[in-house]
């Protein structure tokens, strides 16, 4: 089969690199990809979320199936688009409707569904400009540090933790007056957890589903879990208190209602689920829903997916997931990423990046690359996650580390304490 999957991150590297060991596949295009897509498919120059260029190419390039990396697609609508469209609706798109999407595209309406379903998650109140007051009440019913939310996408800057209440109330203020844009017209007020996360992800067709290996994501620039939010600096996989208990509780409290939920509300789901959880006491509760895969996460779960990857994406096309396998490889599986010096603030492009050639023990997915005459150069703060495989997480890590320090660029950084926590 030809398979067209959207996106150009370490993410789509990882998901492109497991498609390409695929039998069933003939042609693998990544539109737009990056260096490191190039290495295991074809890289295609549309982007995205341009639905008529991908609509054209699909159907030049006798695509039979599409793989959705990021949010946004789908969010605008991409499984929308092919399906109403009569020369598209035979080709599957593997991720939800944009009314599915809506789990990840608005906060009110996760927490609104969550409440619907009884799914454990933080307790909150939606705000806008027309309910102000009850938004200070609310926060006046809660103990610091309090937790506000953009409803909309925000490019994963959309969450304030502040440790004052005139602090909070101030920034409620702002963030609807548009901080966000319309992405923070309205903004969910929540009661902070204290807890450790990790992040589950799950593979639906719509009422069966797999659940993928549980993987924990590292989002602070510096050591010990300090500085700024970034994308992502690494991951870890398995999650040792994600446990067998823990995990049962999981499937019957979250997963299950959030399938059957999805599918009693007749919202059109057959993708990635992407529960961010936390772990309080012992209990699992909901952070948030993602309608994609994870990054850096999926740089982990693809090498922990034993088996053909696209047999399960199959199964979500056809409706018969229940009937195909999922394989945990046993080991541990890490990955840790090369940023550029100054992300996630101001960073320089185009800085030339030596080593990779050298590289044997581990699997590299590039992140934030690009060709430039004939050499591979940084395009974006996030550069290379730098993968690898271990009987346990220290041996894969100290693998890892030892392919970091191969690789160069200019004031290139990454974090050496991923998986301290654990
Ligand atoms: P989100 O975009 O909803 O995942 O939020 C970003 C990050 O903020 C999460 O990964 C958590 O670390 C933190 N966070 C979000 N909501 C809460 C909460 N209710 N309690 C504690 N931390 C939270
Ligand atoms: N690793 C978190 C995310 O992909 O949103």
């Amino acid at each position: 089969m030809n398979i067209l999957l959207l996106g150009s991150g370490g993410r789509e590297h990882a998901i492109a690199w497991k498609i390409a060991q695929s039998p069933k596949v003939r042609n693998l295009y990544i539109a737009p990809g990056n260096a490191g897509t190039a290495l295991v498919g074809k890289n295609v120059n549309i982007k995205a979320d341009d639905f008529e260029a991908i609509r054209e190419f699909a159907l030049a390039h006798d695509i039979n199936m599409v793989v959705v990396g990021p949010e946004d697609p789908l969010v605008k609508g991409v499984y929308d688009y092919f399906k109403n469209d009569a020369a598209l609706s035979h080709i599957p798109v593997i991720g939800p409707s944009k009314a599915g999407a809506q789990l990840e595209g608005s906060k009110d309406f996760a927490k609104a569904f969550m409440m619907r379903h009884h799914i454990p998650t933080a307790r909150y109140k939606s705000i806008s400009a027309e309910n102000l007051q009850e938004g200070y009440a609310f926060l006046e019913s809660l103990q610091a540090p309090y937790v506000l939310k953009a409803d909309g996408l925000a490019a994963g800057k959309g969450v304030l933790i502040i440790d004052s209440l005139e602090e909070a109330k101030k920034e409620l203020g702002i963030m609807l007056e548009g901080m966000f844009g319309d992405a923070s017209k309205t903004v969910v007020i929540e009661e902070f957890l204290d807890g450790i996360e990790c992040s589950v992800f799950v593979l639906t067709d719509g009422s069966n589903y797999k659940i993928l290996p549980v993987a924990k994501d590292y989002k602070r620039i510096g050591e010990g879990n300090t500085g700024l939010n970034t994308g992502g600096m690494g991951a870890v996989s398995p999650v040792p208190f994600a446990d067998a208990t823990f995990m049962q509780k999981v499937e019957e409290r979250i997963i299950k209602p959030t399938v059957e939920g999805l599918r009693s509300e007749g919202l059109d789901y057959k993708g990635f689920i992407f529960l961010g959880l936390i772990n309080v006491k012992g209990e699992p509760l909901v952070i948030e829903y993602n309608c994609r895969m994870g990054d850096p996460e999926t740089e982990v779960v693809m090498l922990r997916i034993q088996n053909d990857l696209v047999d399960l994406l199959e199964g979500v096309a056809e409706g018969n997931l229940g009937d195909r396998t999922l394989t945990e490889d046993p080991r541990a599986a890490v990955t840790v990423m090369l940023v550029s010096g100054g992300y996630p603030e101001a960073y320089e492009k185009g800085k030339i990046i030596t080593g990779l050639d050298t590289i044997t023990e581990n699997i590299l997915f590039h992140a934030g690359t690009k060709m430039s005459d004939g050499q591979i150069v940084t395009n974006g703060g996030r550069v290379i996650a730098v993968s690898s495989y271990g009987k346990d997480k220290d041996e894969a890590l100290a693998r890892s580390f030892a392919g970091a320090r191969k690789i160069h660029f200019d004031k290139m950084y990454y974090r050496h304490d991923i998986g301290f926590d654990l």
